[in-house]
């Protein structure tokens, strides 16, 4: 019998416009097409150093980088297990699902977590966050860069001292930041930024990398009950033994990571690829401006990687995203809370100003339509 071939039909077809996972450019794609090795060999601690000498740069620290054999969610679960010992008190500051999630991770491991939630589509501000941060000793406080529900940005050089003052340490999901925002984790004393594969670095789920303090990892080795896939500690031993993980990992993914690692830092330059996205971005709020359509987010906290706009009155949103997968493209519902009363257009990874352009031109003929 002959070998299944899966047919490429309509979602393989369709240019992605979503906030993840994204379109691969055929560069990185043709990495992930390559034979395979193992991963306890010489070849592969030279090939996982590279990308964590790569993913410091892209996160603008000298903390040790950790390779987690999850999608981000899997780090996001590794700062509750690692950093919150017994019953010490944790805060998530929370402006949509991906913030909410933080809280039920911690909540699942039976961590003792507050949550601090703001309206979807707002972003947090330092003398609230304070507010919160004075009723309790807080030992860890998690928050998103970018709220890829909402298309919210949080301004972090405002936020992270705020919560430094405080002694916590402080873990930011930057899953869809990373490489399109800029993070600066020295400076602003991040103790874990954590990001993943499927977004702005334009590839497949599969992996996860967090850059973590060294105060995060003296936590860590004092935290009883760790777990055992996302163990900081031994993560970290197996890191600086040999530059590999206890476990196996999507080698593939992990090659292709460190080629488009290098594509961002090397070729295209991370300012120029911040620019890029914000570029795009920009695009998106002037033509929904242009048609008198409302952002999600409060102006000057919209996010580079992906704009969340409100369903204006008379749309159906899933027709529209509908009507755009009949023409090819794929943009997305809202999410969370805003599912149905707002659309998404992701714009990061490979996408290019000239694809936006032509996105955007799709939209106004099928809205005007
Ligand atoms: C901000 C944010 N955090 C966390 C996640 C979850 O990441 P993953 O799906 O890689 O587990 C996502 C996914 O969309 C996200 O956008």
């Amino acid at each position: 019998m002959a070998l299944k071939q899966y047919e490429r039909h309509e979602p393989c077809n369709l240019k992605l416009f979503t906030p993840g996972p994204v379109i691969v450019p055929d560069y990185l794609l043709k990495e992930l097409a390559l034979p395979n090795d193992t991963h306890r060999n010489a070849w592969y601690s030279e090939l996982q150093e590279s990308v964590e000498e790569q993913a410091k740069r892209l996160m603008y620290t000298k903390n040790d980088v950790l390779t987690f054999i999850s999608s981000g969610t899997g780090a996001m679960e590794a700062c509750m297990s690692n950093l919150l010992d017994g019953d010490e008190p944790g805060l998530v500051l929370s402006c949509g699902a991906f913030g909410n999630r933080w809280h039920q991770i911690g909540q699942g491991l039976g961590k003792n977590v507050d949550k601090y939630k703001i309206p979807d589509g707002t972003a947090f501000r330092a003398d609230k966050v304070k507010e919160w941060l004075d009723k309790k000793d807080y030992r860890i406080v998690c928050i998103e860069a970018n709220e890829t529900s909402a298309g919210v940005m949080n301004k972090m050089e405002e936020i992270a001292p705020v919560v430094k003052d405080t002694g916590a340490l402080l873990c930011v999901d930057a899953v869809s930041a990373l490489g399109g925002l800029k993070v600066e984790v020295d400076k602003l004393k991040i103790d874990v930024c954590l990001g993943s594969t499927q977004k702005a670095l334009a590839l497949p789920a599969g992996l996860a990398i967090a850059a973590v303090s060294d105060e995060a990892f003296e936590k860590a080795e004092r935290t009883k009950n760790r777990g055992y896939y996302f163990d900081m500690v031994e993560l970290r031993k197996k890191m600086l033994a040999k530059h590999q993980t206890p476990t196996t990992g999507p080698i593939h993914t992990l090659r292709a990571l460190d080629i488009s690692l290098n594509h961002i830092l090397d070729v295209e330059g991370l300012e120029n690829c911040f620019a890029r996205h914000r570029r795009m971005a920009n695009m998106v709020k002037g033509w929904a401006n242009g048609r008198g359509y409302e952002m999600v987010p409060d102006p000057g906290y919209e996010s580079p990687t992906v704009s969340a706009i409100r369903r204006p009155e008379g749309m159906v949103t899933l027709d529209f995203v509908k009507q755009m997968i009949d023409r090819g493209y794929r943009i997305v519902n809202g999410y969370g809370d805003l599912r149905n009363k707002s659309f998404r257009i992701g714009h990061m990874g490979a996408l290019m100003p000239d694809d936006i352009g032509e996105l955007l031109g799709v939209m106004d003929d099928v809205l005007d339509k």
